[in-house]
């Protein structure tokens, strides 16, 4: 007579294991998926975060504590200008509730508006998308806008939900070596900016947006004050829109004066910026002599100055 097999409960069948799966591609492609233990995949992507991010030099955020003041029209315009000096650069547009980069950076016509919904995989993750493979090669993008429906959709996801998805662009992502990482934010000193410092643990610099009013400037010293409470280093303040016949001159330099925080510079208000935005396209791209294009282009060499100090 054979031995009977030994009876094993559930729990011994799936021993649960303590070690970090070392596999670089995220739980979601994962062809062991089904098989995997539970308690790994929960582990798993938070250490695949800091698996991505050893490759990333600098990691810089722009924020400001009050929107529609160009934060996501600056981000996607530092990022250009970098890509353009050709550096490499991983943009995260980490503006759940309103995803705009892709509407800034790809334009209708191009090759990389064909992923708009449907993402490319490799064996490691999500294929970053490449909006302008001719003149800023090495930027690589990934936003929201990619993960739901429709562009009309609105998200209304919680706390856990929202910071599990910023965590999924970092880590389910194959961002490769790259020099620069720049979040876009959502405005004000809310859930984001606090769960992108958690998630990606240091933040080199933030830089804070604000326009000419008083209102916008009132906002901003928030963002600074959240920046100290998250011991993210403030880089300085950038004026956004200045237009000095309807508010004068300096305005935000003022501000960081009293405020002691470095002042960045000034990008002047330019109607073509707007429609660009509305084509998918850049002013550091199309009109790299408008004075536009020269101040953030000056903007972006005194940021990465900043940061390789
Ligand atoms: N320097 C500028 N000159 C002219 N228009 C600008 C300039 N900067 C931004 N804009 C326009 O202002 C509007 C708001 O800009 P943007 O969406 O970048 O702001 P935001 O701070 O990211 O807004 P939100 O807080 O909603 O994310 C857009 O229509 C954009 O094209
Ligand atoms: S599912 Fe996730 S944790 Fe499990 S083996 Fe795959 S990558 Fe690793
Ligand atoms: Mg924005």
């Amino acid at each position: 007579m054979t031995d009977a097999p030994p009876i094993l409960t559930n729990v011994q069948q799936i021993p649960v294991a303590e070690e970090p799966c070392e596999r670089l591609n995220g739980c979601d492609i994962c062809p062991e998926f089904h098989g995997c233990m539970l308690k790994r995949r929960e582990t798993h992507e938070s250490w695949l975060v800091g698996e991505k991010l050893k490759k990333i030099k600098h990691r810089l955020i722009i924020t400001s504590g009050k929107g529609g003041v160009g934060k996501s029209t600056l981000t996607a315009g530092i990022a250009v200008a970098l890509a353009k000096a050709g550096l490499r650069v991983a943009l995260i547009d980490a503006d759940i509730h309103g995803p705009n980069i892709p509407q800034m950076l790809v334009a209708p016509d191009s090759e990389a508006a064909k992923h708009q919904k449907g993402l490319q995989l490799d064996d490691i993750g999500i294929v970053p998308i490449v909006p302008m493979p001719d003149e800023a090669p090495g930027l690589g993008m990934i936003s929201m806008d990619y993960f739901i429906e429709s562009s009309d959709d609105a998200v209304m996801w919680k706390g856990p939900l929202k910071k599990d998805l910023i965590r999924q662009l970092v880590a389910a992502v194959n961002w490769g070596e790259r020099d620069v990482l720049l979040f876009d934010l959502p405005p004000g000193t809310g859930d984001e900016p606090m769960m992108v410092t958690e998630i990606v643990d240091r933040i080199d610099g933030a830089v804070v947006v604000s326009t000419p009013q008083r209102v916008a400037l009132l906002d901003a010293r928030k963002s600074i004050s959240m920046a100290g409470h998250l011991n993210v280093p403030v880089l300085g303040m950038v004026e956004n829109m200045t237009d000095e016949d309807l508010f004068g001159a300096d305005q935000v330099k003022k501000s960081a004066d009293e405020l002691n925080v470095p002042y960045l510079g000034n990008i002047p208000l330019d109607r073509r910026i707007i429609r660009l935005a509305d084509e998918g396209r850049s002013i550091i791209i199309e009109h790299p002599e408008s004075k536009a294009a020269e101040a953030i282009t000056a903007l972006t060499e005194r940021i990465i100055g900043d940061l390789e100090k």
